[in-house]
């Protein structure tokens, strides 16, 4: 099983969201599987220290996955047997990141341009993690549309699912997904697709699943909106937009410095208090405070 909980939606990495604290939330209004933001293999291998608080992991999280960013087969094959990956049940491997300093050195999306070494890196992950293994893709790069070919090589290198985000690299995150190019990856693979792209609500929510997929992903709908998966799913919940931050507040400073936490949680709560009347006088309340206990007062 890919998700926990009777649920077929996933909380997507997240550079700089998706931390334990997002994903406890999450997790609680209906996601079945959470993935962490992504991590540098290479920046693991060489023993970052950036990277340790990324790969914390909340007691009270059930299903959580780490999403892994690289280029080099010898290396992921490296680092998917540390403890610090090992805790986790399941292992993503990006190849959809647009980000230039990322594609410049051949990772995220930049794999796309290769289904050979594709299939290189989900085997090393897979042959030396013994963990279920995802891959998490677009559409293709360089104006061409190859994520059919590059999801049959994921799967051949004994990926456990593959995500796919219907975009182009090019098209990094504007105009509309396509629904289309995602059935059509949904027909030609045998292990299950998970559809991202767009999804906010209960329509695009049923409108990513007429494409065949098994699971869905969201990433911007799930932003400052961890009851978007309750909403989705059309189950009934309470909310309280003070309850979450504070219990946000409160997971990150187990593992993060204060000033850390502070500069964290004032981008979340930008997402939080998004659209809600008031909140442009709580933002600047958020990022004017100069400590926690100020930060947390403003929604006691
Ligand atoms: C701020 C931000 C950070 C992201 N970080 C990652 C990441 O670390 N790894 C990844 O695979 N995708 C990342 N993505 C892409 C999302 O996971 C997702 O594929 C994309 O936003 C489309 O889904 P959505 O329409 O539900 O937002 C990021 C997107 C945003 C907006």
């Amino acid at each position: 099983m890919i998700t926990y909980n009777d649920s077929d939606l996933i909380l997507a990495p997240i550079a700089g969201y998706s931390d334990a604290g997002m994903r406890v939330l999450c997790f609680r209004y209906g996601a079945g599987l959470c993935y962490t933001e992504m991590v540098s293999a290479k920046g693991l291998f060489y023993g970052n220290e950036n990277t340790a608080a990324l790969l914390h992991i909340d007691k009270e999280e059930k299903n959580t996955g780490v999403q892994l960013f690289g280029s080099e087969p010898e290396i992921f094959a490296e680092v998917v047997r540390y403890d610090c990956i090992q805790k986790f049940p399941i292992i993503d491997i990006n190849m959809g990141c647009p980000v230039r300093k990322i594609t410049s050195n051949g990772e995220g999306s930049a794999l796309m341009r290769s289904p050979e070494l594709i299939y290189k890196i989900v085997r090393a992950v897979k042959d030396n993690s013994g963990k279920t293994v995802t891959v998490k893709m677009r559409l293709g790069i360089d104006g061409l549309q190859n994520v059919q070919e590059c999801a049959l090589a994921a799967q051949e290198g004994g990926a456990d699912m593959i995500t796919v985000h219907g975009r182009t690299k090019e098209q990094l995150y504007g105009g509309k997904a396509d629904y289309d190019a995602i059935a059509r990856v949904k027909e030609i693979v045998k292990v299950p697709l998970c559809g991202n792209g767009d999804v906010t609500d209960v329509v695009s929510y049923r409108k990513m699943k007429e494409t065949g997929v098994d699971y869905v992903m969201i990433a911007r709908g799930a932003m400052g909106r961890p009851y978007v998966f309750s909403s989705v799913l059309n189950k009934e919940y309470q909310y309280d937009v003070k309850e979450a931050v504070l219990l946000h507040i409160d997971r990150l400073c187990a593992f993060f410095p204060e000033k850390t936490v502070m500069n964290v949680m004032k981008k979340q709560i930008a997402c939080y208090v998004y659209g809600m009347r008031g909140s442009k006088a709580i933002k600047e309340k958020a990022f004017a405070a100069s400590s926690l206990t100020e930060l947390k007062e403003i929604f006691q």
